[in-house]
């Protein structure tokens, strides 16, 4: 099954990518994720990520096609995958496409989880995130046992450069701009589902299963 997560910043994309990997026993690809692992270790990619992610902006599109290209082609990704926060433009989704065509393959579903600007800024000043794990909480709706200290690995939890509520007003303007009009891409490609994100996350996950089939 090869699924794509749609939705804006804080939409809960990584938390719904997550579990669809956990149940269905396929890898999580999330981009945003590869580059954070990029700065962290200082790699080259990770620099020029850098410049952008900090600004709100997108990381150019010859930066993270073939990256994804490249990664879907690997062995664990025979049974399918789910991929968080890429395509994120029409160009990166035709060159998705065009990669799967040449084997004769093409995404299943593309799942637009739905959660208005109002309730974005709030979500994600409350996000915290493991430097080690990459686990997800938040201070209020996924809160860890420990202030500050993550569940499944006991490092340290951090709040991401970019979310920042200025950072976060740019990353919103930049995905209505830019990655809205994958919605209206992949309707007419006839494997568009919406699910509501505002609900708890487990409601969320139920109205994913039920779309997906046990
Ligand atoms: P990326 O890491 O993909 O960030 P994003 O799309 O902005 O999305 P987030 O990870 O912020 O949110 P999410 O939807 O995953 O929500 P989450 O589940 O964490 O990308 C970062 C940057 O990298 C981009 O800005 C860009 O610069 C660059 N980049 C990445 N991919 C790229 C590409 N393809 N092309 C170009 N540039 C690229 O949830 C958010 C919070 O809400 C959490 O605290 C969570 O616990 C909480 N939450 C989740 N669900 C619920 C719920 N139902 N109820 C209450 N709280 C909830
Ligand atoms: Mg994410």
């Amino acid at each position: 099954m090869k699924i794509i997560m749609l939705g804006a910043p804080g939409a809960g994309k990584g938390t719904q990518a997550k579990k669809i990997a956990d149940k269905w026993q396929i890898p999580h690809i999330s981009t945003g994720d590869i580059f954070r692992a990029n700065i962290k270790n200082g790699t080259e990619l990770g620099n020029k990520a850098k410049e952008y992610m900090d600004k709100g902006l997108l990381v150019p599109d010859e930066l993270v096609v073939d990256l994804v290209v490249d990664r879907v082609k690997q062995e664990d990704c025979v049974n399918g995958y789910v991929l968080d926060g890429f395509p994120r433009t029409i160009p990166q989704a035709e060159a998705l496409d065009a990669a799967l065509n040449a084997i004769g393959e093409k995404v299943d579903y593309a799942i637009n989880v739905e959660v208005p600007d109002e309730n974005i800024i709030n979500r994600m000043s409350g996000r915290r995130a493991c430097v080690a794990c990459g686990a997800t909480y938040h201070i209020v709706h996924i809160p860890t046992k420990v202030e500050g200290v993550c569940d499944r690995c006991n490092a340290q939890l951090i709040l991401r450069d970019d979310d920042k509520p200025e950072t976060v007003k740019k990353r919103l303007d930049v995905y209505h701009e830019q990655t809205q009009p994958l919605i209206d891409y992949y309707t007419e490609k006839g494997v568009l589902v919406e699910v509501d994100g505002t609900v708890e996350m487990e409601e969320v996950f139920g109205a994913i299963v039920k779309i997906l089939g046990e």
